[in-house]
């Protein structure tokens, strides 16, 4: 089965709005002003899990729901590294892929149409160790992704149980996402959320972060999380799949 209720969600990621809205819109403003979790706390948490997978040895990057590669372009990511990107939407694939070698022009990169949410390994969209390629992932992030795909958050929480086999024994899987519930969203971001959630590009009223956390410690056994304004920040290590 491939899904079909997952192409709102990256629809509105054209080549004008990754060069021209993205990273003013969603990165400095509704990241401080509407979620109150600022990108440069987000690019933090992202360099810092980075960090803790190898070091400065190089490593093997996955990173799925990619838009502009704004992450990427400030993370340590040590020459010889291999980095996969992984997008539902093309335009994303090579804005980020571009903007990766633009900053690390001694990393491998490798661009992957793929759905996170595709549960049949045998779709041309499947999230797979055969379609991804080569070793096990050292990190696999997925930031500010899963509050743009379709719920219900049980469904978000299996498309990252699916990642647990693609990781090594010593990586991490990380992220971050918009909660709709057990938060207080302000007006800013209570306008934003209605706004999206009805034009479909965010799905995410229903998500709160015991939803998201509780199956991740089903499968992997070193599980931290906090939540930061409207946004949860997790990471997940020791998969427990084989
Ligand atoms: C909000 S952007 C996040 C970009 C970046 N990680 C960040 O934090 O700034 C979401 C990205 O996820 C992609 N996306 C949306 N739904 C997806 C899905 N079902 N599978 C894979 N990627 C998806 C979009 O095309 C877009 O590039």
């Amino acid at each position: 089965m491939t899904v079909t209720d997952t192409a709102p969600g990256a629809a509105v990621y054209s080549p004008f709005f990754l060069r021209w809205v993205y990273d003013a819109w969603v990165l400095n403003i509704s990241n401080s002003y509407a979620w109150c979790c600022s990108a440069a706390k987000q690019r933090a948490f992202y360099s810092r899990n980075l960090a803790s997978a190898r070091g400065k040895d190089p490593f093997r990057l996955c990173d799925i729901g990619v838009a502009t590669g704004y992450y990427l372009e400030h993370a340590p990511i040590p020459e010889g590294s291999e980095v996969t990107v992984v997008d539902l939407n093309t335009n994303s694939l090579d804005a980020a892929s571009e903007r990766l070698l633009a900053a690390h022009p001694g990393v491998t990169a490798n661009k992957v149409h793929g759905d996170f949410l595709e549960p049949d390994a045998k779709s041309e969209l499947a999230i797979t160790q055969a379609r991804l390629g080569g070793d096990k992932f050292d990190a696999i992030s997925c930031m500010f992704l899963l509050h743009c795909v379709p719920g219900p958050p049980a469904r978000k929480a299996q498309g990252l149980q699916r990642l647990a086999p693609l990781l090594k024994d010593d990586g991490v899987l990380f992220g971050t996402t918009i909660l709709g519930k057990g938060v207080q969203h302000n007006f800013f971001g209570n306008f934003l959320m209605t706004a999206y959630n009805k034009a479909g590009s965010f799905q995410n009223w229903d998500d709160d972060a015991e939803s998201i956390v509780q199956p991740l410690r089903e499968s992997f056994a070193d599980v931290k999380f906090e939540v930061v304004g409207t946004v949860l920040l997790f990471e997940a290590r020791k998969p427990k799949t084989r």
